[in-house]
């Protein structure tokens, strides 16, 4: 079965086409990053305008060299997301729907994500002797995306269970926030990586040890806002500091003094110090929450998802983690291109929950639960 995914819930317009939840035939994927970098994060209605440039060639360049005849159906992010953006994907699918005659099935975005590990599994981060097993089941899976930090258990490729989620902000909503304080561009997670990577001794400068929030709370929730008051704290102390002796008015660190993917920070060893911190701190907050609930669940598989589980250092961490305890356990993550967003896992998570609506009834859903 041939799958055409489109998605546009963000920053992103981008179409795919999936045979069989595995083999990826067509991926393309134009965003307007680029265009938000100067912002210093997304500006809805930009984002919406460019994508209602964009979809027709990204659909035209995702549809060379095959027909209508080859696609069996249409599946589409209905939500969660922008509601400009998601109107520009869903008014699309339906159109296509309707002129193909083609079965059109609404995705949910967040939910989604977990089926990038279903692609192409030979690229998937494994812990595992054999690089081409099939997932073993049950899993807990961990979505960490720009607005969702969620988890799951996965008793099949098809039934799912949330199990707990954000609080306030979200695993990468504190990258991208803590990365424009400290000056650093948008998308703040990749900057604040390359930024700590840029740590060559570490020399702890930072006056307290940041929070793990909810770190041993019981439950399965997540709350990041509390590290990004910590580490805006935190970076108010070193710039008083600085000032104090400089004798200078203090310098504000602006998104605009980030434009073009190069900042102009003051202390740029100052920065990196911040970005390690921050990412050791989240990445504290995602390992010790996902491995508690798998062993609550005798699970035999973590698969780690959504723009955040791009993160190197994150990865690193999970597979030490499997290292000492001698896990059992398989760790499933998708290669950081299936991580951020495109249309690939939209269409693989269409072959498993194949419920294809009327195309007059589908709708955009800006605030479609992740609970399910
Ligand atoms: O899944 P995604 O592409 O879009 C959403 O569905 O939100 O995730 C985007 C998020 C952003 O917050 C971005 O800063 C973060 O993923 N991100 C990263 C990395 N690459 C993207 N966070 C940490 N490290 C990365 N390498
Ligand atoms: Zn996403």
């Amino acid at each position: 079965m041939r799958i055409l995914g489109i998605e546009t819930s963000c920053d992103e317009t981008a179409v795919a086409i999936v045979e069989d939840c595995k083999k990826l035939l067509t991926n393309v994927v134009a965003s307007s990053a680029e265009i938000h970098r100067k912002y210093g994060g997304i500006v809805p209605e930009v984002a919406a305008r460019k994508q209602v440039e964009s979809i027709i060639p990204v659909l035209t360049e995702a549809m060379t060299g095959y027909t209508k005849d080859d696609i069996d159906a249409i599946a589409v992010t209905v939500g969660p997301g922008l509601i400009g953006s998601l109107l520009v994907g869903v008014e699309t699918a339906k159109t296509l729907a309707f002129a193909w005659n083609k079965p059109i099935i609404p995705v949910n975005h967040v939910l989604a994500h977990i089926y990038a590990v279903f692609l192409e599994q030979k690229n998937n981060l494994q812990l595992t002797t054999d690089n081409l097993q099939p997932i073993k089941f049950p899993a807990i899976a961990l979505v960490v995306s720009g607005g969702h930090t969620e988890l799951y258990l996965m008793n099949s490729p098809t039934q799912l269970r949330w199990l707990g989620g954000t609080l306030d902000d979200a695993a990468g909503e504190c990258f991208d926030k803590t990365a424009r304080l400290l000056g650093l561009p948008y998308p703040g997670g990749p900057a604040i990586a390359a930024a700590a990577a840029k740590l060559t001794t570490y020399n702890r400068q930072l006056t307290t040890k940041l929070p793990r929030p909810m770190i041993d709370d019981d439950s399965l929730n997540f709350s990041f806002s509390g590290l990004k008051t910590a580490v805006l704290r935190e970076w108010k102390k070193h710039q008083e500091l600085k000032n104090r002796h400089s004798g200078e008015e203090p310098k504000a660190t602006t998104p605009e003094s980030a434009k073009n993917g190069s900042w102009t920070s003051q202390d740029d060893s100052l920065v990196s110090t911040f970005a390690f911190e921050i990412q050791e701190a989240i990445t504290d907050v995602l390992i010790a929450k996902t491995f508690r609930v798998a062993t609550e669940h005798k699970v035999k598989s973590i698969i780690v998802t959504g723009g955040v589980a791009a993160n190197k250092r994150l990865s690193q961490k999970f597979s030490s983690q499997f290292a000492v305890r001698s896990s059992q356990l398989s760790l499933y993550v998708p290669p950081p291109k299936f991580c951020v967003d495109s249309a690939s896992y939209i269409a693989a998570y269409a072959h498993y929950h194949n419920k294809p609506v009327d195309w007059r009834s589908i709708e955009a859903k800006p605030d479609l639960s992740v609970e399910i």
